[in-house]
């Protein structure tokens, strides 16, 4: 069965069990300290919220601001910027300590291409929750196994990524590099890029880093 038909496949499951959430323009959340706006969306069993901002460009590649917050109990989580687990580009993150470590992972079977994460202020560990806040670059374009070249459209409204996380953290927090073992929930998720733009975006990345 192809990628696309096992991801309708969960999409219906989840479906199902009333585990997707919609996107709408109603799903923003500017952040007060920084004045970062992003589309946010709140999924799982955890749950984690995924929150993404890109620059007001008409069409890609374009960097991202990607912000995961996600309770202590998570060890690690992870967004595949394409909608599945295989042949494109992950941004994963966890909690080391007080601070959060942001990765790339291209998951078998080869590694295509260097999408890479820049771990910027707004990346903390309070009590309860982890949040991590990175620039990924090379996460809005890639080569699907071997084929065709993907690009992500700014201008959807739902875009569908996947998602994945485990309860348990990868093998050496401190490396960014370090192996993770198997995601114990995944579903997919859409958001809304077009709303997730803004020509503020550079002056944000400046801030942050
Ligand atoms: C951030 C990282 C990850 C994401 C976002 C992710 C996402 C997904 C998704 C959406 C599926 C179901 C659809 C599909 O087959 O494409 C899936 C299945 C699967 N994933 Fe992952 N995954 C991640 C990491 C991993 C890792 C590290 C492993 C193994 C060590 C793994 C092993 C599997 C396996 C074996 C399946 C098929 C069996 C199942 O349904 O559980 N994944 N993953
Ligand atoms: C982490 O932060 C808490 C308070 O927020 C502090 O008590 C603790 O010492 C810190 N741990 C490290 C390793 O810095
Ligand atoms: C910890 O961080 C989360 C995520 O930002 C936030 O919702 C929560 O209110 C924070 N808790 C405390 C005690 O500051
Ligand atoms: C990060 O990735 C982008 C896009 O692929 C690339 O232009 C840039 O040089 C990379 N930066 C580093 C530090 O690897």
């Amino acid at each position: 069965m192809g990628i696309i038909a096992r991801l309708a496949t969960v999409a219906t499951v989840l479906a199902g069990r009333g585990l997707t959430a919609p996107a709408s323009a109603k799903d923003q959340y500017c952040d007060t300290s920084s004045g970062v706006c992003y589309s946010e969306v709140t999924v799982g069993v955890a749950p984690i919220t995924w929150r993404i901002a890109i620059p007001a460009v008409g069409e890609g590649p374009f960097d991202v601001l990607l912000q995961i917050v996600a309770p202590k109990t998570v060890g690690w989580a992870g967004l595949a910027w394409g909608g599945g687990m295989l042949y494109n580009p992950i941004s994963i993150g966890w909690a080391n300590g007080n601070s959060t470590v942001g990765s790339s992972a291209h998951i078998q079977p080869d590694y295509y291409e260097a999408a890479n994460h820049t771990v910027l202020k707004g990346s903390t560990v309070n009590e309860t929750h982890w949040t991590l806040t990175t620039l990924c670059q090379g996460c809005s374009t890639w080569i699907h196994n071997g084929g065709s070249k993907e690009i992500l459209d700014p201008g959807a409204t739902a875009a569908s990524f996947a998602y994945a996380a485990s309860a348990i953290p990868p093998i050496d927090i401190t490396d960014p590099g370090s192996p993770i073992g198997i995601h114990s929930e995944h579903g997919i998720f859409t958001i809304d890029l077009s709303a997730a733009k803004s020509t503020q975006f550079d002056s944000w990345v400046a801030r942050l880093r």
